[in-house]
C-alpha cells in the first residue's frame, strides 16, 4: 500500500480552526483539553516556563487516542507557534500567595498580560481575545488598550463562570437538573457582582417565584463568594475547573459562530449608562466575537447594583492607569 499522496507534510497542522491558550497553569491547561476534547480548534498550549507546557500538550494528544478527539496540540515556549490564530485565552498570571496584597497581584499581572497581548497581537492581528487573567475587569482592560482591538474581538470572561455557580446552587436547592437552569450574573468579577434573580430560571420560570426570599438571597451571597469558597478548600489556589469550561464555552459560541447570549465582561460605549469600561452584561456572541450588548430593562435597586460594581471596577482600573504600562 502507498501511503505518500495521503500525507499532507507541512500543511497538515493547522488545517482547522487555531486556538493558542497562553499560560499553562491549571486554568490554561483545564481549558486546552476541553476544548481540544470538544474538537473546537487544534491548540497551542503556551507558557514561560520551560517543559511544561510540553508535556502537558503532550499528555493531552495521548489521551486523545482514548477518549476518541481529534485536534493537534501542541506545548511551546515559543510565540512563533502562535501566529496566526483565530482565538487566544489569556489565562497567565500569577495567583496570590500567603503574604501578598491584591495590589501586588494587579501590578504583576497588569505586567504579564500587557506583555502577553503585544506578543499576541504582532503576530496574530485579527485573532478575538479571551481574557481570564485575574483580577479580571482590570485584566480585560489591560489586553484592549495594548491590542487597541475593537471591543468586539477582546471580551473577559466572569458571568459565565460565575453565572454557572448560581446554577448550580439552584439546580441543589431545587433538587432539579441542571440542564432547565439559565441564571445571569452581572457587574464585575468580585464581591460586588450581580446576581440577578428575576432572569434565572428553571424551565422559564423566575426563582423568585420558587423560593423564598431568604433562600434567593443565600444563593446570591454564595454565588458573590463562589471564587473565594474554593480558595479557602483548596488553600494553594483558585478555582480551575469551572473557570475553564466557562472560557471554552464562550470560545464555541464564537468558533462556530452559534451568536449564544451569553454573560460576558465587555467594553461598554453607552450600554446601562457605562462608558469606556468593560462590565458583566448579556452579550451576543458570535463568529465576529461579541456582536452586541443586550440591554436589560433593570429596575432600579438592580440598576444601583450595577452601578455599585462599577465603581469597584473604576478603582481597579484607576490602578492600572496608574502604572502606566501603556
Ligand atoms: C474564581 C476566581 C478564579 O472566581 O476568579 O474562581
Amino acid at each position: 500500500m502507498q501511503w505518500s499522496g495521503m500525507i499532507r507534510g507541512d500543511n497538515r497542522f493547522f488545517q482547522r480552526k487555531k486556538v493558542t491558550v497562553v499560560g499553562s497553569g491549571n486554568v490554561g491547561a483545564t481549558a486546552a483539553f476541553l476544548a481540544a476534547q470538544r474538537e473546537l480548534a487544534d491548540i497551542v498550549l503556551l507558557d514561560v516556563v520551560e517543559g511544561v507546557p510540553q508535556g502537558k500538550a503532550l499528555d493531552m494528544y495521548e489521551a486523545s487516542p482514548i477518549q476518541g478527539y481529534n485536534a493537534n496540540i501542541l506545548g511551546t515556549n515559543d510565540y512563533a507557534d502562535t501566529a496566526g490564530s483565530d482565538l487566544v485565552i489569556i489565562t497567565a498570571g500569577i495567583a496570590r500567595k500567603p503574604g501578598m496584597s491584591r495590589d501586588d497581584l494587579l501590578v504583576t499581572n497588569v505586567n504579564i498580560v500587557a506583555d502577553v497581548t503585544r506578543k499576541i497581537v504582532e503576530l496574530s492581528p485579527d485573532a478575538i481575545l479571551l481574557v481570564v487573567t485575574n483580577p479580571l475587569d482590570a485584566m480585560v482592560y489591560t489586553a484592549k488598550r495594548v491590542s487597541g482591538f475593537p471591543r468586539s474581538r477582546v471580551i473577559g470572561m466572569a458571568g459565565v463562570l460565575d453565572s454557572g455557580r448560581m446554577r448550580s446552587f439552584i439546580a441543589q436547592a431545587l433538587d432539579v437538573s441542571i440542564e432547565d437552569i439559565s441564571a445571569f450574573v452581572l457587574g464585575g468579577h468580585g464581591d460586588t457582582m450581580v446576581p440577578l434573580p428575576r432572569y434565572s430560571t428553571v424551565a422559564g420560570v423566575s426563582i423568585t417565584e420558587l423560593m423564598s426570599e431568604a433562600e434567593v438571597a443565600a444563593i446570591c451571597q454564595r454565588t458573590a463568594q463562589g471564587g473565594a469558597e474554593i480558595v479557602q478548600l483548596l488553600k494553594t489556589g483558585s478555582a480551575f475547573y469551572a473557570p475553564g469550561a466557562a472560557v471554552v464555552e464562550m470560545a464555541d459560541a464564537i468558533l462556530n459562530d452559534k451568536n449564544r447570549v451569553l454573560p460576558c465582561a465587555a467594553y461598554l460605549e453607552g450600554e446601562y449608562g457605562v462608558n469606556g469600561y468593560f462590565m458583566g452584561v448579556p452579550c451576543k456572541l458570535g463568529g465576529g466575537g461579541m456582536e452586541g450588548v443586550v440591554e436589560l430593562d433593570l429596575l432600579p435597586s438592580e440598576m444601583e447594583a450595577m452601578h455599585r460594581s462599577l465603581e469597584s471596577v473604576k478603582a481597579l482600573v484607576a490602578q492600572v492607569d496608574a502604572l502606566g504600562v501603556f
